[in-house]
C-alpha cells in the first residue's frame, strides 16, 4: 500500500511532527566554509561581486575562521590568491607559499578547525589556465600533474586535512594520492572535484581569485553542462584513482547529477554551490526581491536532499547561524 498523503496532511500540522516526519536536514557541521588569502598584513579586500565576500591576510582569516569555528561548521576550503604569478604557477608548488603558511597558521589558533585546500594552477598562472601551457597554448597536462602533487604535498606537510584538486585534467587524483603516500601523508585524504562542469557560474569566483583565463576557456577539460553521463564516467574515475571524497560542481543546476552520483556509487557526496549561486541569491536578497535567509536555506536544503552528505558554500558561516537561530 502507498503511504495515504493525507496522514503525512495530517501529522504536518505542528511544528514537532513537521521535524520528526522531515526526510532530510541541513546542519552546519555538514557545511564548508570557502576562504579566499592574500599575502601581506591588514588586507580586507571586498569582492565586489561576492558582498560580504572578502579576500583576506592571513592575521584576519584566523580572524574569519574563528566565526567558523564559533558557527561549528565542517570545515573551511583555503583559496590562495598570490600577488606574484607566473607562466608556471611557481608559487602553488613552494614548502613556504601562501596556501602552505595560511595553513600553519590557522592550525595553530584552532587546530580543531578542519581546513582543507583547494589545488590548482589557474590562480598562479599569469595565463589563468589551471595548466601549464604548450608553446603552442594547449593544456600540457604531462607537465602539469608533478606540479599538482607537489602543491598537495605542501600542503599536507603544512597540516591540511584534505587536499582538493580542482583543474579536471586526467589522471590527476592518482598522481597526487602516490605523491602524498610516499611523501608520508597515506591519511591526507582527497577531495576530488570530479563532476565539474564549464559552468558560467563561475564568473565572481574568477573575480575573487583573479583567475579568469586571458585567452581561451576551460571547455576542453570540464564537461558539458548538457551531460550527466559524462558526470558519473569521471566520477568513477577518480574513484579508482583513489578520491575519498567526490564533489559535483555547481550544485544548485546539478541536483540531478548529484542523485545520480549519490545512487550510483554511494560515496561520500559534496557538492559546491558556487560563487554565481551565492551572487545571485546575495544581489536578490539585497534588493528585497526575495526573502535572503528563506531562499538561502531552501537552496542549500534542496542541495541536501539531492544527496549531498557536504554542501561547500560561501553562505556556511550564515546558514549555520541561521540554523541555529531557528532551533
Ligand atoms: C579552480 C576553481 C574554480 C572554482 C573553484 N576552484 C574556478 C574555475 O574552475 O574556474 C569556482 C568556485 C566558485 O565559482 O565559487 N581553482
Amino acid at each position: 500500500m502507498a503511504y495515504p498523503q493525507h496522514r503525512l496532511r495530517r501529522l504536518r500540522q505542528s511544528p514537532a511532527w513537521r521535524r520528526l516526519v522531515r526526510e532530510s536536514v541541513l546542519r552546519a557541521r555538514d557545511l564548508v566554509y570557502p576562504l579566499f588569502v592574500v599575502p601581506g598584513e591588514k588586507r580586507r579586500e571586498p569582492v565586489p561581486s561576492m558582498p560580504g565576500v572578502h579576500r583576506l591576510s592571513r592575521e584576519l582569516l584566523v580572524e574569519e575562521a574563528a566565526a567558523a569555528v564559533d558557527a561549528c561548521v565542517g570545515a573551511v576550503l583555503l583559496f590562495g590568491v598570490p600577488d606574484r604569478k607566473d607562466a608556471l604557477g611557481s608559487e602553488a608548488c613552494a614548502d613556504d607559499g601562501l596556501v602552505p603558511r595560511a595553513v600553519r597558521e590557522l592550525k595553530a589558533h584552532h587546530p580543531d578547525l578542519p581546513v582543507w585546500t583547494d589545488v590548482c594552477l589557474c590562480q598562479y598562472t599569469d595565463h589563468g589556465h589551471c595548466a601549464v601551457l604548450t608553446p603552442d597554448g594547449a593544456l600540457d597536462e604531462e607537465a602539469t600533474l608533478p606540479l599538482l602533487a607537489r602543491a598537495a604535498v605542501a600542503h599536507a606537510r603544512a597540516g591540511a586535512d584534505a587536499v582538493a584538486p580542482s583543474d579536471m585534467l586526467d589522471g590527476r587524483v592518482g598522481v597526487i594520492r602516490a605523491a602524498l603516500d610516499e611523501a608520508g601523508h597515506g591519511s591526507t585524504p582527497i577531495v576530488s572535484y570530479a563532476a565539474k562542469y564549464a559552468s558560467a557560474f563561475y564568473g565572481p569566483f574568477r573575480d575573487a581569485a583573479h583567475s579568469a583565463p586571458s585567452h581561451g576557456d576551460r571547455r576542453t577539460h570540464q564537461m558539458d553542462p548538457a551531460n550527466s553521463d559524462e558526470a558519473l564516467r569521471e566520477v568513477r574515475a577518480d574513484l579508482e584513482e583513489g578520491a575519498d571524497v567526490v564533489m559535483v560542481k555547481p550544485a544548485g543546476p546539478c541536483l540531478d547529477v548529484i542523485r545520480r552520483v549519490k545512487d550510483t556509487f554511494r560515496a561520500p557526496t559534496a557538492a559546491y554551490q558556487v560563487s554565481g549561486e551565492f551572487s545571485m541569491l546575495r544581489a536578490a536578497g539585497e534588493r528585497g526581491w526575495i526573502d535572503e535567509k528563506a531562499v538561502a536555506l531552501e537552496s542549500l536544503g534542496a542541495i541536501r536532499r539531492a544527496g549531498a552528505d557536504i554542501i561547500v558554500t560561501y553562505y556556511a558561516v550564515e546558514a549555520a547561524r541561521w540554523l541555529r537561530e531557528d532551533g
